[in-house]
């Protein structure tokens, strides 16, 4: 399975991503995650992203390419892949499948995830993140044991860019840079949009349906 996974900040692509990567025994490559972690480890990758996330726009196109193309090598994508938060621009996109396309391969699902706006932003401001197993709360609608703590006893943190002037920034730019996307995939006629309202079981449900499977969450 060679998926693609769009939706708005805070849509729900990662805990449905995480869901479907288990589910389908293939790996999540997400470019937001590969960002932080170059952030916390301090690393040039880190230090050139850091100033573009902080203030919710993206990171340069020929950055995240680059990153993508080189995960795509590794043998534990060979047999499919799941990409959550990559392609945002339609350059992106292409250079995807020019990159797919050398090693014979093409994407075969792309499924939006569709949110209210006001939705997204609640969504983001009360997430966090396990620093230790990277588990996604909601301290409203997955609600960790703890405010401070994951169940796996690591420490929950903010993420910076979800302060609410930033989420609301990281949303124009969804609508100017990313939403062509969706219609880049439209055309192809491998693009199915889902609604993300109701709980994450019922939303992957949902996503199941969309991939042809029989709704299983
Ligand atoms: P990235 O990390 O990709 O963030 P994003 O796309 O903005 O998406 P989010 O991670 O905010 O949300 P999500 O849809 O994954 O939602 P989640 O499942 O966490 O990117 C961050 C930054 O990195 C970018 O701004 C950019 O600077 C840079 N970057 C990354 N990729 C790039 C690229 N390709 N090009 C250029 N720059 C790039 O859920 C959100 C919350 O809602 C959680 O608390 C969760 O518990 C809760 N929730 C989930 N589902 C439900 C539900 N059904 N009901 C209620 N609550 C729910």
């Amino acid at each position: 399975m060679m998926l693609v996974l769009l939706g708005a900040p805070g849509a729900g692509k990662g805990t449905q991503a995480r869901r479907l990567a288990l589910r389908h025994g293939i790996p999540q490559i997400s470019t937001g995650d590969i960002l932080r972690e170059a952030r916390s480890a301090g690393t040039p990758l880190g230090l050139l992203a850091r100033s573009f996330m902080d203030a919710g726009q993206l990171v340069p196109d020929e950055v995240v390419v680059g990153i993508v193309r080189e995960r795509l090598h590794s043998p534990d994508a060979k047999p499919g892949f799941l990409l959550d938060g990559f392609p945002r621009t339609v350059p992106q996109a292409e250079a995807l499948d020019g990159a797919l396309a050398e090693q014979g391969r093409g994407i075969e699902h792309a499924v939006k995830i569709e949110v209210p706006k006001e939705d997204l932003v609640e969504r983001s401001v009360g997430r966090r993140t396990c620093a230790t197993c990277g588990r996604i709360y909601h301290l409203r609608y997955s609600p960790p044991p703890s405010p401070e703590a994951c169940e796996c006893g690591g420490a929950l943190v903010q993420r910076a860019d979800d302060q609410e002037d930033v989420v609301r920034e990281r949303l124009e730019v969804f609508e100017r840079q990313t939403r062509p996307v969706s219609a880049y995939y439209e055309a192809r006629g491998i693009l199915r949009r889902i609604d993300g309202s109701g709980t994450p079981e019922e939303v992957g449900r949902r996503m199941e349906e969309a991939l042809g499977g029989e709704g299983r969450a």
